[in-house]
């Protein structure tokens, strides 16, 4: 238990800028400071600090609280731990009693012991047994000194007693060194674990060391490779990344983590240059660690030794990573090659020009291995049944539609069929995190970039007054609604829009003022009166549907109804995709409100405006999967 006064003086003490900008790289904004989110992959900033009001708030997911609140959302510390944290950031001792504590005494002390074993590790390096043995080793593998240094690789001596002699001399207790996997006992006789290996410690988030790998220095096939530390309170294997305390900046920074199998595999990436990879120590992924990588990027590169690509691929850890909508790209190495030799054969740009040039998403990399099995019908189709089943594990429907769509081409089977196999799959397991309604595949790609926001608002305003110059005079039914026809339907749906192109918006107020006069006006009311401003427009507006290239389609991601369907639902998602980017704008607008804002406070006001918007979005997004749905 840590006492309120000490608490209290650590808040005060503590500046959150500092506290957060150790972790989050912030830029000064007005009075505060912004960053994209550590929470989501985002591309523009909506990650606030105030330095006034010693608060953070992520607008992109609602987070918010002052520095010991992020440190646990953010490191995953605990309410404690972040206080000695902070503790130890500023200077303020902390004693803590042990009443009710003695769990986390426990921690704390195996923390010591095990850190004090990798100080005597490294130690051993400097002794003549260390230098002659484990330094040559670690040269004959091209490992620098300050790779070394960076992963505090250490030795231990070829005795059966060198750290256990260490840790009682150091009076720690046989029962802790027992408890952190240290020595073993056989006969009554202890003796130490790791005996003549070189040591690969392993970190928690924030360096401490809580584990070991040590790996034998000969071929001997009778010996395992690698001895680990048992699980214990404070390593819990499949919580934990080897190399994430190292690389997690890098991570943040490129948007991008390498997952590779080993230890020497990570070493060998830091020595060249690459600082964005961890290790999952040769077993599948779990979720946890999983989830330990999503604070820091959404996108994960595994990168497989060559020889193991086709086991790999049944790996359930891939599924894993698209179940947590995680983005993951699949790299294989030459056969017989590991990122390690790899990396040491080519050098970092040409290494990193193999993995540009050779990475597959996962879809594609389990259908280029099931083209390998043409010849094998059982085998194709239960990789089919698999590539199917990996799709069902994408939450984003959007996502799945596109992988079915790139699966049906590529191994050239009906696509309704896929989809048909895989809503049999979604419904058939309960799977918790799809509803009913994402299961029909729809065509509304995904959302544009904010810098195509504007873009596409234009296109939709142009949409939808093309609708009413040439379809203005039309009926339709609206069931359900007292509006009977297209000019009644459309002038209530587009009151609330304030169109930005002004032309348009005189357009509008043409049929509105005439409308008031039981008129319903077409192109030619236009094109015979006196409109000089507006008749280009028009005369635009009602020419045949343009075509639009497929370059500017892709580029904003801009969805082109079928004039074919029926006009009510035609006219209804146009009008509905322009309120989509109005909203998004308005988000956009609302944030860098915020951004301008002198004034010494998060805006509550912004705040609120923002999750209205926010929930309106998601309405609106909502309905439209709805109605465009197949
Ligand atoms: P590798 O056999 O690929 O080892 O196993 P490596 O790290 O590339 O080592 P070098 O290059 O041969 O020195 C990958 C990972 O699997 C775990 C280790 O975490 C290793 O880094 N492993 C492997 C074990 O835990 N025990 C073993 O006996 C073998
Ligand atoms: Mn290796």
């Amino acid at each position: 238990m840590i006492e309120e006064s000490v608490i209290r003086e650590v808040k005060e003490r503590l500046d959150i800028v500092e506290v957060i900008g150790d972790f989050v790289s912030l830029k000064r904004s007005g009075s505060s400071y912004k960053a994209l989110s550590p929470f989501t992959n985002e591309k523009t900033p909506s990650f606030f600090v105030s330095p006034s009001k010693q608060i953070f708030k992520c607008f992109s997911t609602g987070k918010g609280g002052d520095a010991i609140e992020f440190l646990k959302e953010v490191e995953g510390m605990t309410y404690i731990d972040a206080i000695k944290y902070l503790g130890e950031k500023y200077g303020v001792e902390i004693n803590e009693s042990t009443s009710g504590y003695e769990q986390n005494n426990d921690k704390e002390s195996l923390l010591i012991l095990i850190n004090k074993s990798k100080d005597f590790f490294i130690e051993n390096l400097k002794t003549d047994e260390g230098k002659n043995i484990a330094l040559t080793y670690f040269n004959h593998r091209n490992i620098s000194v300050d790779m070394i240094k960076k992963f505090e690789l250490g030795y231990s001596i070829d005795k059966w007693d060198s750290l256990y002699k260490f840790l009682i001399k150091n009076q720690f207790s046989d029962d802790n060194i027992i408890k952190a996997g240290l020595i073993l006992e056989n006969n009554n006789k202890k003796y130490d674990r790791f005996r003549n290996r070189v040591i690969f410690p392993i970190h928690n988030l924030s360096g401490k060391t809580i584990a070991f790998g040590a790996r034998i220095l000969t071929e001997d096939k009778k010996q395992p490779k690698y001895i680990n530390s048992p699980e214990t309170s404070l390593y819990i294997k499949s919580n934990i990344l080897y190399g994430l305390y190292q690389s997690k900046y890098e991570i943040r920074k490129l948007d991008n983590c390498f997952l590779v199998e080993g230890y020497t595999d990570v070493i060998s990436l830091f020595q060249i240059g690459i600082e964005n990879v961890v290790a999952s120590s040769g077993t599948s992924l779990t979720t946890n660690q999983i989830k330990l990588i999503s604070r820091y990027t959404k996108n994960i590169t595994i990168l497989f030794d060559g020889d193991k690509a086709g086991v790999a691929a049944s790996l359930r850890g891939m599924d894993l990573i698209l179940e947590n909508d995680m983005n993951v790209e699949i790299v294989s190495f030459p056969e017989g090659d590991d990122p390690d030799s790899y990396s040491k054969k080519v050098g970092k740009d040409k290494f990193q020009e193999f993995i540009d040039g050779n990475k597959t998403d996962l879809i594609t990399f389990k259908v280029n291995l099931l083209q390998e099995n043409e010849d094998n019908p059982v085998k194709k189709s239960e990789m089919i049944y698999d590539i199917v089943r990996s799709i069902s594990k994408i939450p984003n429907s959007i996502k799945r539609s596109l992988f079915l769509k790139e699966a049906s081409n590529s191994l050239e089977i009906n696509e309704q069929a896929l989809i048909s196999e895989m809503n049999k799959l979604l419904l058939g397991q309960g799977n918790k995190t799809v509803r009913s309604n994402q299961i029909i595949v729809n065509n509304e790609k995904e959302s544009p970039r904010e810098d195509s926001i504007n873009s596409a608002i234009d296109f939709y305003e142009r949409e939808c007054i093309r609708m009413l110059v040439n379809y203005g005079t039309s009926d339709f039914e609206v069931i359900g609604l007292d509006r009977k026809t297209f000019i009644d339907y459309f002038l209530k749906e587009i009151q609330d829009i304030e169109f930005e192109n002004k032309n348009y918006l005189k357009i509008i107020e043409v049929f509105k003022s005439e409308y008031k006069k039981d008129k319903v006006i077409d192109i030619n009311y236009f094109l015979s009166g006196d409109f000089v401003d507006i008749k280009d427009d028009i005369i635009d507006l009602s020419s045949n549907r343009y075509e639009i290239s497929k370059q500017w389609k892709n580029k904003f991601n801009i969805h082109v109804s079928e004039e074919s369907d029926s006009l009510k639902k035609t006219t209804y998602t146009n009008i509905l995709r322009l309120k989509f980017r109005l909203i998004r704008k308005m988000i956009k607008d609302n944030l860098q409100n915020l951004d301008k804002s002198d004034k010494h406070s998060i805006d509550e006001d912004v705040i609120k405006l923002h999750n209205k918007l926010k929930s309106a979005e998601v309405d609106i997004a909502k309905e439209l999967g709805n109605v465009t749905s197949v």
